[in-house]
């Protein structure tokens, strides 16, 4: 990894780990059991890629981290409920992640559900209060936030994700699943991030186009990830989406088209970012290189 990206991810993972640490219940206060499966879960790890890009949004549309971080503690924390959920036995029956037994193997199934449920309340929380500024306020955030993974978008994503199993879907199907499970939640990240900064109208929709492209991007390479890469390496199982035959876009296109369209929404992504001056565009281009070939 280039030294300029891993500079940038250890300042916003030491920030937006500081924040979260300040922002959630402590393990001793009751109940105990939840407040510690809650940590457990945020607090093993992860690439943290919703705060960075959330934070990096804000930076390109001039404000300073400050203003994004509690938008971005927000969306860890939401993103870290929705992998709680995704292990569950009912769900894709994980038992790691991160590198961890996964939370319902250490906390069983009661607590690890309620651990998310939790989580997903708390990340609310954190959201309203982000500061507001001449664009936006704690309503347009919530709103914000609250569509992209509601039941049309992350949950539903979710739901056709687990409808899909052992069936045959056309690409525009699969699309469709990895919009809602993905790329809302991606595509939130930047959006929130610009919100936070007071960004333009033109500065939001180029935000947009760049997390749409992105989003889709980084699930195509999950799904690819899951086939090639190792449990070691992903700190999760490897293999499971093609047991229980999930739609994926290796399985529908082959492993050598789904890089390619991963590398073409890469190159879709990165053009979006031209309302912006090169130097502002810099941090945003160098993670959409670093997550475009990352192995884990
Ligand atoms: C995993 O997300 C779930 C997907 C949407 C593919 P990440 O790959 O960002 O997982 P962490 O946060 O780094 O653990
Ligand atoms: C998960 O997609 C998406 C959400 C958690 C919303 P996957 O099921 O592919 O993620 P992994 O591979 O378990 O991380
Ligand atoms: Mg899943
Ligand atoms: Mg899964
Ligand atoms: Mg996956």
């Amino acid at each position: 990894m280039p030294r300029d990206i891993k500079t940038l991810i250890l300042e916003s993972v030491t920030l937006v780990e500081a924040r979260l640490d300040a922002l959630l219940p402590n393990e001793d206060i009751s109940p105990s059991t939840l407040h510690k499966a809650m940590r457990y879960s945020i607090f093993a790890g992860g690439k943290r890629i919703r705060p960075l890009l959330c934070l990096e949004a804000a930076k390109a549309c001039g404000a300073t981290p400050e203003a994004a971080l509690n938008a971005a503690c927000a969306l860890e924390t939401l993103h870290t409920y929705t992998l709680i959920h995704d292990d569950l036995p009912s769900m894709d029956n994980d038992d790691l992640r991160r590198g961890r037994p996964t939370s319902h193997k250490v906390y069983g199934e009661g607590i690890a559900i309620l651990a998310g449920d939790a989580l997903l309340t708390e990340a609310f929380a954190m959201l309203a209060q982000s500061p507001s500024n001449e664009r936006y306020n704690v309503g347009n955030y919530v709103r914000e936030l609250a569509h992209q993974t509601g039941s049309k978008k992350l949950v539903g994503g979710q739901v056709l994700d687990l409808e899909g199993e052992g069936r045959e879907l056309s690409l525009d199907e699969l699309r469709a699943i990895h919009n809602g499970k993905t790329t809302a939640l991606i595509l939130a990240s930047l959006r929130l991030g610009g919100m936070c900064a007071n960004c333009s109208s033109e500065q939001l929709k180029s935000l947009s186009d760049f997390g749409n492209n992105l989003g889709l991007a980084f699930q195509i390479i999950d799904d690819i990830l899951d086939i090639t890469s190792t449990p070691e390496m992903m700190g999760k199982s490897i293999g499971k989406d093609e047991k229980v035959q999930k739609a994926t876009y290796p399985a529908i296109v082959g492993l050598d088209q789904a890089r390619s369209e991963a590398r073409e929404l890469t190159a879709a992504a990165r053009a979006s970012l031209n309302v912006f001056s090169a130097k502002r565009q810099e941090n945003l281009l160098a993670i959409s290189d670093y997550l475009l070939n990352r192995n884990y």
